[in-house]
């Protein structure tokens, strides 16, 4: 038999053997049997050598042909098995039901944050943020708390090293540290007041900002404390700013959140950065229902002259004021959360009430 009759019989056998394997495995093993390095058609090549010259080139054509259709047969064949190899081996059944993928929420602390949020944007507010490591001076001294202030007790605030490592620039003032001349300590915020020092030294007023965020404080877990908790924090500065409209905004978010019958109480109160300072206490139906006449809710005041020179606004022009109240507090009032502890500890059954 001819060289030319061979290619064509062998080609014929390699098609219906590639288009014939069962599987992806054995199509592998007919490929290398017949177009691997040691297979059939590539030992025809081998005998190209030993034909007449003349004939050499219609013979090396037809190989090479022979080969690319075998090259797409291959392909085509390993698509097919692929897709089988990947299809369910039973029947489907498409009555049955299906599998439903639980969402996601938010959780209630964010819930809460965002309505606050939502209330104070509609009068004009803007979300400000700043750093949960902070330097005593954003903390403590630039809103006028002393050094002796129990605050900067290491009972009630987590140190974490020195501020001049994490804030190259730090400002904190050597000489009002408690622990030492020379530290500068670096700290866990104990409060969201420190984002209104970082505001007020970035921009000129007016300013209208409110802060939520994550603070700290050194205090044991239990139902009404956590050691992590957040707060919220407000300022506002322009000229003329009086406590009327102090009241006018916290009492229309309030109203905006808890419902129409919130009423709320002014309190003296002494906080060093602002003068004069209230606390705020709130009280509802749902006050009530808990059995108290008023619950405390957030600090605030009118935002002290020696503030605002700290950071470089001018006392006698500018007037504000400041206010700071905690998330979780407000949280468990409009759920009925009656343990703090719930918030963190993630779990679902918990979370997916809200
Ligand atoms: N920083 C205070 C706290 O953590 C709350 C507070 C009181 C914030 C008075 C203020 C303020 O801005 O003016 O208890």
């Amino acid at each position: 038999m001819s060289l030319l009759n061979e290619i064509e019989l062998l080609k014929q056998a390699a098609l219906a053997e590639l288009k014939a394997a069962p599987d992806l495995a054995a199509l592998e093993q007919t490929k290398g049997a017949w177009i691997g390095p040691n297979g059939k058609f590539t030992a025809l090549m081998k005998q190209l050598g030993t034909l007449p010259k003349e004939e050499k080139p219609a013979a090396g054509k037809l190989i090479n042909a022979a080969k690319v259709e075998l090259e797409a047969v291959l392909v085509s064949r390993r698509e097919d098995l692929e897709l089988k190899a990947a299809l369910p081996k039973e029947p489907t059944d498409f009555t049955l039901p299906g599998r439903r993928r639980t969402l996601g929420k938010l959780h209630p602390l964010t819930q809460v944050t965002d309505d606050i949020v939502r209330a104070f944007r509609k009068i004009g507010f803007v979300v400000a943020d700043g750093p949960e490591i902070e330097d005593d001076y954003h903390c403590f001294d630039s809103l006028n708390t002393p050094a002796d202030h129990p605050a900067r007790d290491s009972q009630d605030t987590f140190y974490v090293g020195q501020a001049s490592s994490l804030f190259p620039n730090c400002e904190s003032d050597p000489s009002t540290s408690t622990a030492g001349a020379g530290w500068k300590p670096a700290l866990l915020r104990t409060h969201t007041s420190s984002v209104q020092i970082r505001v007020m030294k970035s921009q000129p007023p007016p300013i209208r900002i409110i802060a939520p965020g994550r603070v700290y404080r050194r205090d044991n877990a239990d139902a009404t404390h956590n050691p992590t908790f957040h707060q919220i924090e407000g300022l506002y500065v322009d000229k003329n700013v009086t406590v009327s409209d102090l009241k006018g905004t916290v009492e229309f978010v309030f109203k905006e959140l808890m419902g129409s019958d919130v009423k709320l109480r002014f309190r003296p109160h002494y906080f060093s950065y602002t003068e004069p300072s209230m606390e705020i206490d709130f009280t509802s139906a749902l006050v009530k229902k808990l059995g108290k006449d008023w619950l405390e809710i957030a600090g605030c005041g009118m935002v002290h002259p020696q503030v605002f020179a700290n950071v470089g606004y001018d006392p006698e022009v500018w007037t504000g004021w400041a206010f700071g109240f905690g998330i979780e507090r407000i949280a468990m009032l409009r759920y009925g959360i009656n343990d703090i502890r719930l918030f963190y500890e993630n779990d679902a059954r918990f979370l997916r009430q809200f």
